[in-house]
C-alpha cells in the first residue's frame, strides 16, 4: 500500500513518519567508507540503528565487507537479502538458538561471539551434527565491563579450546570501548582509546604466537572511529549509525564530518500558548532519553519535553508564526530506539517520496 504514494511530496502525507534524507545518508555513507578505507581497515558496519537489508546492501556498495548485528532472528533477515558475511556480535545460548545458527551456516558465513566455553561447546555441537562449520569471534573486555573474556591468559587459553574442537574455527577476536565514547577532553579520549586497543591487540598477538590463524581483530562505533580506525593492529570497525549521525554523536561523542540525515515528520496539533506548540510525535515516535530532539530549519523552536504521544515545542521569534495543521521535521535525539518504533523508513530525495523500506530487523529480538 505505501508503495502507491512514491513520487508524492512530503507535505502530502501524513504524519508522524520516520523520514531518510537518502541524499545525505548516502554522503554519510560514503563518507564513512572512505575514511576506513583511507586508513586500510575493512568496515562492517553494525545494522541496529536501522535494521534494513536495503541499506546495508547501500553500505556495502560503498565498500563495506558485510554487517554487524545482534541477534540471530537479526542475521537472519540480512543473509535472507544474500549478505553472507555477518558478525552476531553477542553471545548465542540456548539449543534452539545454536541449531538457527548451524541452519545459518548454510545460507551465509555468519561469525558468532563468545566470552566463555560453555557458549562455544554447544554451538559446536549443533554444526557438527549438522555438518557446517562456523566462525567464532572472542569478545575480549576492553573496560567496558558487559560481557567479555578477561584479556591476556584467558583469551588465549578460550581462543585454543575453540582451535581444538570440530566443528567451530576462530575467526576473530573484538572489543567494545563504548565506555570511551563521551570524554570532554579529545586528548584524554585519544589516549584511553588508545590504551583499550593495545590490550585487544596484545591478546591477538599472543594468539598469533601460539600458532592459531585469528585474522580479524574487530572494534570501534561511531561514537570513536573516527580515532579507533588510527589505532594499529584493529583490522575492522562495527561503527553503524554514523549513517544517520544522531545529535548524540555529534553533541556527546564529537563526531564531525556528517550530517543528519533521519528525521520524524510531524504536526502542530495545538497552540496552546503564543510561545508553545504541541506536535503529534511523542516517545512512541522518537526516542528523546539521550538526546532531545532538534527542530530542523526553525529558528527559536526547541524541544522542551516529549510524553507518549505530545511533543512539546518552546518557541521565541518567528517561531511563533507556526499555525495548527503546519508540518515540521523533528531530528530524533538517537536513531537506534526510534527506528524500532517504525514500521518503514520513507526515503526522500530532496521533497519527492522515492522509496518505503518495510524495517524487517524490527521485533527481530531472539
Ligand atoms: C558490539 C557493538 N559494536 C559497535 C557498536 C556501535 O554501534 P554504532 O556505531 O551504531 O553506535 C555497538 C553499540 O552499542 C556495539 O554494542
Amino acid at each position: 500500500m505505501t508503495q502507491s504514494l512514491i513520487g508524492v511530496s512530503k507535505q502530502e502525507l501524513d504524519t508522524p513518519i520516520l523520514c531518510i534524507d537518502l541524499d545525505v545518508m548516502e554522503s554519510n555513507i560514503q563518507k564513512m567508507a572512505s575514511f576506513m578505507q583511507e586508513r586500510g581497515k575493512q568496515w562492517r558496519p553494525h545494522q541496529k540503528c536501522h535494521k534494513t537489508p536495503a541499506i546495508a546492501l547501500k553500505q556495502m556498495e560503498a565498500g563495506a565487507i558485510g554487517v554487524t548485528c545482534a541477534k540471530i532472528s537479526d542475521a537472519e533477515v540480512f543473509a535472507a537479502s544474500g549478505i553472507k558475511d555477518i558478525l552476531v556480535a553477542n553471545m548465542i545460548v540456548g539449543q534452539r538458538k545454536v541449531e538457527r545458527v548451524a541452519s545459518l551456516c548454510r545460507w551465509a558465513d555468519p561469525m558468532i561471539c563468545c566470552d566463555h566455553y560453555a557458549q562455544v561447546e554447544p554451538l559446536a555441537a549443533a554444526c557438527r551434527a549438522a555438518g557446517v562449520t562456523c566462525r567464532m569471534m572472542i569478545e575480549v573486555n576492553i573496560g567496558l565491563d558487559r560481557v567479555g573474556i578477561n584479556p591476556g591468559r584467558d583469551t588465549l587459553e578460550l581462543a585454543q579450546a575453540i582451535d581444538k574442537l570440530d566443528g567451530v574455527y576462530l575467526g576473530g577476536i573484538m572489543g567494545y570501548e563504548g565506555h570511551l565514547l563521551k570524554m570532554d577532553n579529545m586528548e584524554v579520549k585519544h589516549t584511553a582509546i588508545n590504551e583499550a586497543m593495545g590490550v585487544l591487540v596484545d591478546s591477538h598477538q599472543r594468539i598469533l604466537d601460539s600458532g592459531i590463524e585469528c585474522p580479524v581483530v574487530s572494534a570501534g562505533g561511531t561514537g570513536s572511529y573516527q580515532i579507533t580506525s588510527d589505532c594499529p593492529g584493529i583490522t575492522e570497525l562495527q561503527a553503524g549509525g554514523g549513517i544517520f549521525a544522531d545529535p548524540l554523536y555529534q553533541t556527546d561523542c564529537d563526531l564531525t564530518g556528517l550530517d543528519y540525515s533521519l528525521s520524524v515528520w510531524a504536526t502542530v496539533v495545538s497552540r496552546p500558548a503564543k510561545e508553545r506548540a504541541i506536535l503529534d510525535s511523542g516517545r512512541k515516535s522518537h526516542f528523546p532519553d539521550f538526546h532531545m530532539p532538534i527542530v530542523k530549519g526553525i529558528e527559536g523552536a526547541e524541544v522542551t519535553a516529549v510524553s507518549a504521544e505530545h511533543c512539546t515545542l518552546n518557541l521565541s521569534g518567528a517561531a511563533q508564526d507556526l499555525q495548527i495543521g503546519d508540518k515540521i521535521e523533528l531530528i530524533p535525539g538517537y536513531a537506534d530506539f526510534t527506528t524500532i518504533l517504525h514500521e518503514n523508513f520513507y526515503g526522500f530525495r530532496g521533497d519527492r517520496l522515492e522509496t518505503v523500506w518495510p524495517i524487517q530487523g524490527r521485533g527481530k529480538l531472539q
